[in-house]
């Protein structure tokens, strides 16, 4: 990521602020919706609509990304409690997590359209991508 890249990044979290945990729970209500097969990883969770699990684990994904856009210049020092899951316990196929970030940049547009010029989608598809591949870097 650029120095732009970086500073759209931490813009666009700066704008969510405290509304943060809903723009993970709609984005996983999305993945779920539009791309089933993420759900095999939720065998334990109600995925019904509103449903209290994802509304909470939404919360923990949103931390995680403004914890990573505090932490630019470190993602990997930054997520790397969270790539051991992911990676080694979770074994998450990497394609999922494009899905996820597609669904979190919908949300951010749908929610906030002024905020996604096509510069800062473009940073934030960057940052979603690089979190993504940090996650799934220990796979052994
Ligand atoms: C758990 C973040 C992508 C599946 C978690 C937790 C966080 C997190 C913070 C909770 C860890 C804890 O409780 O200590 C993220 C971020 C992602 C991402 C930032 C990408 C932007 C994905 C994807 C999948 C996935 C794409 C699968 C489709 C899971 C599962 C759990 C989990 C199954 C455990 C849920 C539970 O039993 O509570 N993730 N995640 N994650 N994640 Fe992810």
């Amino acid at each position: 990521l650029s120095a732009g890249d970086k500073s759209n990044v931490k813009a666009v979290f700066g704008k969510i602020g405290g509304q943060a945990d809903e723009y993970g729970a709609d984005a996983l209500e999305r993945m779920f919706a539009t791309y089933p097969q993420t759900k095999t990883y939720f065998p334990h969770f109600d995925l019904g609509k509103g449903s209290a699990q994802v509304k909470a684990h939404g919360k923990k994904v949103a931390a995680a990304l403004v914890e990573a856009a505090n932490n630019v210049d470190d993602l990997a020092g930054a997520l790397s409690k969270l790539s051991d899951l992911h990676a080694q316990k979770l074994r998450v196929d990497p394609v999922n997590f494009k899905l996820l970030g597609q669904c979190f940049l919908v949300v951010v547009a749908t929610r906030n359209p002024s905020l996604l010029t096509p510069e800062v989608h473009a940073s934030l598809d960057k940052f979603l991508c690089a979190v993504g591949t940090v996650l799934t870097a220990k796979y052994r």
